[in-house]
């Protein structure tokens, strides 16, 4: 049996620190509100100059230094995202060639929030089945491009990042079970609903548009019923997990999935209260902060969920 094995985790904020106490000076909100109904405190956002890529590649560079290989030895390259540097090429196949590395499989996945867990869950099948040994797998958001500035509703909740790992194929485990479902009959719900034609947007705008209440709503029933799939699947009970790391997208939806798992806070990985919703870096940035602070060790088991637009979710378990 092949396993997926985790050998480097990397991670990526822009320097610029955006605080609650900012954004107050800008729109209609509060210091309180943000916090009370989100945990999010302050978020990074990109720099006018910054691409996804660039954050992709410093995420990528990190987790490569880590793991000890080198980019010529990827044979895959995953690439998580809702917004890419250009229409085509894919991100991905942009930070292949930033990287020096010619001839691995290359592509993006768009699964918006749950992107680096698609993005995972393909890299473990592709590994599996023999079909690639090592794989990058990243997830990369400059979200803030896509925020109406002006919308309390939606701008307060997002920033930027970059999170990566790779993974190399190994007899021992590795990556236990992934656990991938969508809804797309939920889009209403949250997207962004414009398209490029004739060299313009069409179809309304590019800025996310969210109906939020529903959306907690949706994510809550959603992430309890994967976690459970995913501990059935293993046949294990949820006092097993060492750390739940979750989607980064609402302290609120969080604490419901551990209480769904019966797990104490302090086994959840949380970077909210910093990041705020880095969109498909969320998992994959928490993952990272956890393994270099020491607090994720060699053998514990995780819980890596995510949700996100179209409705897309999933859940992976790991033995780290
Ligand atoms: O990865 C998935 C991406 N999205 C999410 O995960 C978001 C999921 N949803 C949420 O996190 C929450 O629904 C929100 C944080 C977006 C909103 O919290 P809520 O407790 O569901 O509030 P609400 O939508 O019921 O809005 C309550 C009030 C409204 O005012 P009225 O109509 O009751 O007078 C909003 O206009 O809060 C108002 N409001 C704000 N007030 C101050 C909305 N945004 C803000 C704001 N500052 N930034």
């Amino acid at each position: 049996m092949i396993y997926s094995k985790i050998i480097g985790t990397g991670g990526y904020l822009p320097e610029r620190r955006v605080t609650n106490a900012e954004l107050v000076t800008r729109i209609d909100t509060s210091d309180e509100w943000i916090v009370e109904r989100t945990g999010i405190r302050a978020r990074h956002l990109a720099d006018a100059s910054q691409t996804t890529c660039d954050l992709a590649e410093m995420a990528a560079r990190r987790a490569l230094e880590v793991a000890g290989i080198s980019p010529a030895e990827l044979d895959l390259i995953i690439l998580g995202t809702t917004t890419p540097d250009m229409i085509y090429p894919s991100t991905a196949c942009l930070l292949q060639a930033r990287l020096g590395n010619h001839g691995a499989t290359a592509f993006d996945v768009q699964a918006v929030c749950s992107g680096f867990i698609y993005a995972i869950s393909i890299a473990d099948k592709f590994i599996k089945t023999g079909a690639a040994k090592h794989a990058l797998v990243v997830g990369a958001d400059i979200y803030s491009r896509i925020l109406d500035w002006q919308d309390r509703n939606t701008c307060v909740l997002f920033g930027d990042g970059a999170g990566a790992c790779v993974l190399t194929a190994s007899d021992t485990p590795g990556i236990l079970s992934t656990h991938l479902h969508a809804d797309g009959a939920y889009h209403p719900l949250l997207h962004v609903p414009g398209t490029v034609a004739q060299g313009r947007i069409q179809n309304g705008d590019g800025f996310t548009k969210m109906h939020g209440s529903e959306v907690f709503k949706f994510a809550v029933k959603v992430l309890s019923d994967v976690v459970e799939e995913a501990l059935r699947f293993n046949q294990l009970d949820s006092s097993a997990i060492d750390w739940l790391i979750p989607h980064q997208a609402n302290i609120r939806i969080i604490q419901a999935t551990a209480k769904k798992l019966k797990l104490p806070m302090d086994k959840v990985i949380l970077t909210v209260a910093d990041h705020g919703n880095t969109s498909a870096a969320s998992v994959p940035l928490a993952l990272d902060i956890a393994v270099r602070d020491g607090r994720i060790k060699r053998g514990d088991l995780l819980m890596l969920e995510g949700v996100g637009g179209g409705f897309t979710w999933g859940a992976v378990v790991v033995r780290y």
